[in-house]
């Protein structure tokens, strides 16, 4: 098993966004974890990234038990993780962000350059990487908050909402990414409101709700289990696609 969260729970004060959750990922899956607004999901990959200190349970990435660890120490082992609100630097040109991935890896200026340089081109991003990446638009933010992680060498992306704003054709672009990205033996856990993305990579799926996983299975299964339906009721069946 490549990652095993166990029972997870982070609490903020007495409500519970996280109320013991498990996800068990082999090396090679591409998984899928949906849910209405404010579900817990962001807040999982927190505790599964190292970006928050989960309350309770276990997080385990290949056999090391790194509940509760810094982040840098997730991202060392492997664990890449995108953020829901992209955390690029404004001023700085896109390929100096995607080299902030690469420095974990390539300590060495030259070689953190060479590698953001295979990254941007295989992101789209090589026609712009001169620019600020402050004059990138949403498709362009999406993609450099893909390839900074993509740089710093993951065994395992947990992408949060990272084709949230596109466009079809954008959507489209981005799938065929994520397959390439899958390709290179990445795992993928992806969190995404878009069904259409869900329904092309995924072939296992999550359903979080009030901080529990409430259904797992097949996508096409999930979506029509009433339990599912329920959870989405009253803000929008068919997924929350703010
Ligand atoms: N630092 C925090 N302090 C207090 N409450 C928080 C904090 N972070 C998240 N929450 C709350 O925890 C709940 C779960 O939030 P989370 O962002 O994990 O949901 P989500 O499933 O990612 O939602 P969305 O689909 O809108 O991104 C929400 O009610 C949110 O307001
Ligand atoms: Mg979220």
């Amino acid at each position: 098993m490549l990652l095993s969260a166990e029972k997870v729970a982070k609490h903020f004060g007495s409500f519970r966004a996280v109320a013991g959750a498990d996800l068990a990922v082999e090396e090679g899956e591409i998984v899928g974890l949906i849910g209405p607004n404010g579900a817990g999901k962001s807040t999982f990959f927190n505790c599964i990234a190292g970006d928050v200190a989960p309350t309770s349970g276990r997080v385990v990435f290949d056999g090391i038990d790194v509940t509760g660890a810094p982040a840098e120490a997730h991202a060392r082992l492997g664990i890449g993780r995108t953020f829901q609100m992209p955390a690029t630097f404004d001023d700085m040109t896109i390929l100096d962000n995607v080299m902030v991935g690469a420095f974990l890896r390539h300590p060495r200026r030259g070689e953190a350059r060479d590698r953001a340089l295979e990254v941007v081109e295989m992101t789209g991003l090589k026609e712009q990487a001169g620019l600020r990446a402050g004059n990138l638009g949403t498709p362009g933010r999406k993609r450099l908050e893909i390839a900074r992680v993509l740089a710093a060498g993951p065994r395992l992306m947990l992408l949060d909402e990272a084709l949230a704003g596109l466009t079809p054709g954008e959507i489209q672009r981005a799938i065929e990414l994520l397959r390439a990205i899958h390709a290179l033996g990445i795992t993928l856990v992806i969190v995404e409101h878009i069904m259409e993305v869900i329904l092309s990579l995924t072939r296992r799926v999550l359903v979080f709700n009030q901080g529990h996983v409430i259904a797992s299975g097949k996508p096409q299964d999930v979506v029509n289990d009433p339990a599912v339906i329920e959870a989405y009721l009253g803000r929008g069946h068919g997924g929350a696609r703010r």
